[in-house]
């Protein structure tokens, strides 16, 4: 029978979509589950491949604004793709990204980005790595702020109400100088990120909520899980879990931050995808002890060539021109684009870089050069220079910071 890809029309349909990415985590979707998620998921932003009646992969898009340089674009949240095992490889994750791709374009969201799985599987689509992260498992007891630094302000932990009352407006001041965050509505934050039904725990206590303040105004903030390791004392292993730490100045982050490394009678600190150009390795006395690891973090499709480089702002002044060489399914974004005090034109001029449209994508945030690409094989030099004034244009003030996995 022939396997036929569509939007579901209910959140039965919805959930069994879920499903298909479900198989891999070990979860069944429940129609509760596919209720809670659709005021962030619209059921016509979730395809589904059915096999006959069966559902057998689902993926969605969630329709949020992602912060780029100088602001926010429409983007689209690629999640909870998958194919059950017994359909794999025969095409169906590409036939849902081809439909879900057109239908991005056809919405006008300019971009759309996702968290990988795998770091094989999207370059194919036109997603190129946006932005790194680093990890942290930090051994508590031999890692602190350094000394010479001053302490700052005070934390309470607070209720539920309150981090929804007073978080959102911190993390919004953060978004404003920092390109790769998701724009949270309200309910993002109380369906996603202060979610704390047991079953979100993945084997850690109730979600802890820290408010920072300084002369009682808040400045900052850390989400955070404690988790117990081993079944006796002699054995414990406690691990600050930290989900989201942020301050909304360089003096509040030290001290989130301080708060976190000094949580008494723990053993380590667990933190995932910060930027790469965080203070914190800088700020602690010992950089090894944190150990840092490196990991991939946003990818990001340029769907709309013209609307995406209109769509930020540009380190420098000056006109730069980029050739986009390919693109897997849109050729409307091959050609030259001149880009110049904010307007974006076609143009037949001689490019400054070469750069296939996943190449852009990597670009597009700041996060990672078009010198860098290039020395990766990935982007090429067209005129002498082009490459200097390509990233003196697309450099950003800070690098991307995507603080969660959607
Ligand atoms: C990844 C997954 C969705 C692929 O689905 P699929 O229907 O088997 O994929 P397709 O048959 O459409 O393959 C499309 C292309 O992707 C490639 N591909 C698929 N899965 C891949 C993987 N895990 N790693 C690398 N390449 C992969 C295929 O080789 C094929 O390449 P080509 O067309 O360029 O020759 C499926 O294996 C799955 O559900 N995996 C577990 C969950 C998961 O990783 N989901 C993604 C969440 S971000």
């Amino acid at each position: 029978m022939a396997l036929r890809i569509r939007t579901v029309r209910d959140l039965d349909e919805q959930a069994a979509a879920f499903s298909a990415i479900g198989h891999y985590f070990g979860w069944s979707p429940t129609r509760e589950d596919a209720e809670r998620f659709s005021p962030l998921l619209p059921a016509d932003r979730m395809h589904a491949v059915f096999d006959g009646d069966e559902i057998v992969g689902g993926a969605g898009a969630f329709p949020f604004g992602l912060t780029v340089p100088g602001g926010a674009l429409p983007c689209a949240g690629v999640t909870v793709v998958g194919v059950l095992p017994s359909h794999r490889r025969r095409g169906l994750l590409r036939r849902m990204m081809d439909t879900q791709l057109r239908d991005v374009r056809d919405r006008g969201e300019p971009i759309a980005a996702l968290w990988a799985s795998e770091e094989t599987i999207y370059g194919r689509f036109g997603y190129g790595l946006a932005s790194i992260s680093h990890n942290i498992d930090a051994d508590r007891h031999r890692v602190a702020i350094r000394r010479d630094l001053p302490h700052d302000g005070s934390v309470r932990l607070v209720t539920n109400d309150e981090a929804l009352r007073t978080f959102p407006r911190l993390y919004e001041r953060v978004g404003r100088t920092r390109p790769g965050m998701i724009v949270r509505t309200r309910d993002w934050w109380s369906i996603r990120r202060l979610d704390d039904r047991p079953e979100t725990r993945g084997g850690g206590g109730p979600l802890v909520r820290a408010l920072l303040e300084r002369d009682g105004r808040p400045v900052g903030y850390a989400l955070y899980r404690l988790v117990k390791e081993g079944s006796t004392p002699e054995t414990w292993t406690k691990t600050i879990r930290v989900g989201e730490a942020v301050g909304v100045d360089d003096a509040a982050t030290r001290e989130v931050w301080r708060f976190l490394l000094q949580i008494d009678w723990t053993d380590r600190v667990a933190a995932y995808h910060l930027p790469v150009d965080h203070p914190l390795p800088l700020l602690v006395d010992r950089i090894n002890k944190l150990r840092l690891s490196v990991w991939d973090a946003l990818w990001l499709r340029v769907v709309d060539v013209r609307a995406s480089l209109a769509g930020r702002t540009y380190g420098a002044a000056g006109e730069v021109t980029v050739e986009v060489v390919s693109d897997p399914h849109f050729p409307e974004n091959v050609g030259r684009w001149t880009i110049d005090g904010g307007e974006v034109r076609r143009t037949r001029r001689r490019p400054d870089v070469r750069v296939a449209v996943d190449g852009l994508g990597s670009a597009f945030l700041g996060g990672i050069s078009f010198g860098q690409l290039a020395r990766a094989g990935r982007a090429e030099e067209a005129a002498r220079g082009g490459i200097e004034r390509a990233d003196a244009a697309f450099r950003a003030s800070a690098a991307p910071w995507c603080p969660e996995i959607f």
